[in-house]
């Protein structure tokens, strides 16, 4: 039987696909904010994500994702990703379908979709434990490092950006493990931007000069810090993580992923060290960078981060989906 020859994509570039596939999730997760249901809101952007990832055409692995197998039904470590054409490209994923579930739930801003890809290899397979960061932008390249006092570090900061240390506006997750880090940055006389959830989207925002963010410093999740890097990367800010156990799981589980040295500081450029980096995020609720989902009648409209780092660009990237509904008005 004679079969239909393929029609060529025109949107052939891998980042725009990447760029849907974050969008849809995005939008899916939005329908639920405020919904007070952070279970259903991640579950709604896992299954869209994962949907939209068939249609990419690349044979794909999650390396990071939703867990390991037996714990997440879908985008679990190790799943196969993608069209899985025969000329397809294998590609490393690691995604996070819904960064700050709780931010989601409770209408609260920063919650983000996000993915990040490369050749294989190029994204270090965090184990799912904490990982300690700082995260500046590209003036502060190499000032400033993770075992110096957070005194020296705001110093070479300020120096870097050309301002008073009171001027600086430091991310820092609010929790308890941090009190004496947020003691540490008031005594240095920086000031503080306590955040519930979403070190992702502050680390991105850190890396981007006049969002008013000038860091961020803190231990959060480690597969975070992998997405965070891969942004970096993108960005060419700076970073530096080291992994954290805080249980005896998340020790065992270290060593099962083959991190030999626990004290090690990685760059972002180690956390993420592939050439072909691509990197995708889409704003679920309003955020410093990108604006929340908003459905306008039977519109749509998305605020997302798109970056290639071998060809180093940086697309923010502001669509109106007229595929949802026939007719959709669409103003600038
Ligand atoms: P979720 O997307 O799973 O809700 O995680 C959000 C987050 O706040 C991350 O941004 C951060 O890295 C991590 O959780 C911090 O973990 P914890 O809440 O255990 O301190």
């Amino acid at each position: 039987m004679e079969t239909k020859p393929a029609i060529p994509s025109i949107e052939s570039d891998l980042a725009l696909e990447f760029l849907q596939v974050v969008e849809e999730a995005a939008i899916e997760s939005a329908k639920t904010m405020g919904q007070g249901d952070r279970m259903r809101a991640d579950h709604v952007a896992t299954e869209a994500m994962r949907r939209t990832m068939h249609s990419v055409r690349m044979r794909g692995t999650i390396v990071i994702g939703e867990g390991e197998r037996d714990e997440a039904p879908m985008l679990y470590i190790g799943e196969r990703v993608g069209r899985m054409g025969e000329s397809d490209p294998e590609i490393d994923i690691a995604v996070d379908p819904l960064e700050g579930t709780n931010l989601c739930a409770t209408g609260s801003p920063g919650a983000i979709t996000v993915l990040a890809a490369s050749e294989h290899g190029g994204l270090l397979h965090a184990p799912d434990c904490y990982m300690e960061k700082i995260i500046v932008g590209s003036p502060c390249r190499g000032v400033v490092h993770l075992d110096r006092p957070v005194e020296e570090n705001l110093k070479a900061i300020a120096t870097a950006l050309d301002r008073d240390v009171e001027d600086l506006v430091i991310i820092v997750l609010d929790r308890p493990r941090h009190e004496n880090l947020i003691a540490d940055i008031r005594a240095a006389g920086a000031r503080i931007r306590l955040i519930s959830d979403g070190d992702v989207a502050a680390g991105i925002a850190a890396a981007v000069r006049g969002t008013g963010v000038h860091a961020v410093i803190g231990t959060g999740g480690a597969p975070e810090g992998v997405l965070t890097a891969a942004a970096i990367r993108c960005l060419n800010g700076y970073m530096e993580g080291r992994l954290v156990g805080y249980t005896p799981q998340q020790e065992e589980r270290m060593s099962g992923m083959g991190i030999k040295d626990v004290k090690r500081i990685y760059r972002a450029d180690e956390l993420a060290p592939g050439k072909n980096i691509i990197f995708a995020a889409t704003g679920v609720t309003e955020g410093s960078l990108l604006k929340g989902v908003r459905f306008f009648g039977e519109g749509v409209r998305t605020s997302s981060l798109v970056m290639k780092l071998n060809i180093g660009k940086v697309r923010f990237i502001d669509t109106i989906h007229l595929d949802r509904k026939p007719n959709v008005e669409v103003r600038f």
